[in-house]
């Protein structure tokens, strides 16, 4: 067998992929529906804070699931879940080893769960040879989380709905993310629960417009919105706190993304964004601080 025969016949019994984090640029919540979720329009943008994923034919019947984070290596893992609705759409008995390596944090609002369904997905159509396009893949996504189908449509994208409806976007500005957690897991089902208490919002339509024109990051700053962010603060004070506690000491303006407990505040400069990251781990102001690049494509992309 030829070396490229070799890579070939490797390459289809295995495949790696990198999905990335998102951040929620601006979040608006448009109403409650009769399904009890909620009505969204949300500008994303992928951000380089990768997990790791493999999916490997197995030789044994199922899908296996091995997780650097033991909580997450079962079956009720999305990636799992996702590989396990293709299969079923298209009438394979999978025979399925997936390794996961976690980097970004759970129920952080980062949509780590979702990107890692979604690279699943891409994945098992690469392994299977599956003639699949990304919206179906999208489609089926959705049905495993709403913030799966986003993942299609990095490095930005506006999801509308309960995030079944994506167009891919571009942004003018490309710069540094500074990622700020408050090290407490937040429960999205909560988040959205709490909200109903704190009321809708109602964001002028053009700031979603502004967000794809703002060309630098003290623009985009100022004009990043999250409607969930009361509801995250009663839901999990610590955020709350955290967000106050920024602010106050002058590093602000930071957001929260989507229902959870990570911060954020974008920066055109790379090292200054690092500067803030030092001091803010000096003063004991939240955890696993990074800086990383946004916007970015998903990593399952080119599969
Ligand atoms: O779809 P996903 O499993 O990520 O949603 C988790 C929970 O968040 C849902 O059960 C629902 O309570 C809430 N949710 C919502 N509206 C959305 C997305 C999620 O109410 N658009």
């Amino acid at each position: 067998m030829s070396v490229s025969a070799l890579d070939r016949a490797t390459e289809s019994r295995q495949v790696t992929t990198q999905p990335c984090a998102k951040i929620n640029l601006t979040l608006e919540v448009l109403g409650r529906r009769a399904d009890g979720y909620h009505e969204l329009r949300s500008v994303v943008a992928g951000v380089d804070l990768r997990d790791m994923l493999t999916l490997a034919e197995s030789g044994a019947a199922g899908i296996h699931v091995e997780c650097s984070q033991s909580e997450l290596s079962n079956r009720d893992n999305l990636a799992a879940r996702a590989v396990a609705r293709l299969a079923a759409r298209v009438g394979i008995a999978p025979e399925v080893g997936l390794h996961l390596h976690k980097r970004i944090p759970v129920a952080a609002g980062l949509g780590g769960g979702s990107s890692d369904a979604a690279a699943a997905l891409a994945g098992a159509a690469r392994l299977w040879r599956l003639e699949i396009g990304r919206d179906e893949l999208a489609a089926l996504g959705a049905r495993v989380g709403s913030d799966v189908p986003l993942f299609f449509h990095l490095p930005a994208a506006v999801m509308e709905g309960r995030g079944e409806r994506v167009r891919s976007v571009r942004l003018r500005w490309h710069g540094w993310v500074l990622l700020v957690s408050a090290g407490v897991p937040v429960s999205t089902a909560a988040v959205y629960g709490a909200f109903g208490a704190t009321g809708v919002g109602g964001a002028p339509a053009e700031r979603h417009e502004n967000v794809l024109r703002a060309a630098t990051a003290d623009e985009l700053n100022r004009l990043a919105f999250n409607e969930l962010e009361p509801a995250v603060f009663r839901v999990a004070p610590a955020v709350g706190r955290l967000h106050e506690g920024l602010e106050r000491a002058g590093f602000g303006p930071f957001r929260v993304s989507g229902a959870g407990s990570t911060l954020f505040r974008l920066f055109d400069d790379c090292l200054a964004a690092q500067d803030v990251a030092a001091e803010l781990n000096q003063r004991g102001l939240g955890t696993h601080h990074v800086v990383v690049e946004a916007p970015v494509a998903h990593g399952a992309a080119d599969l």
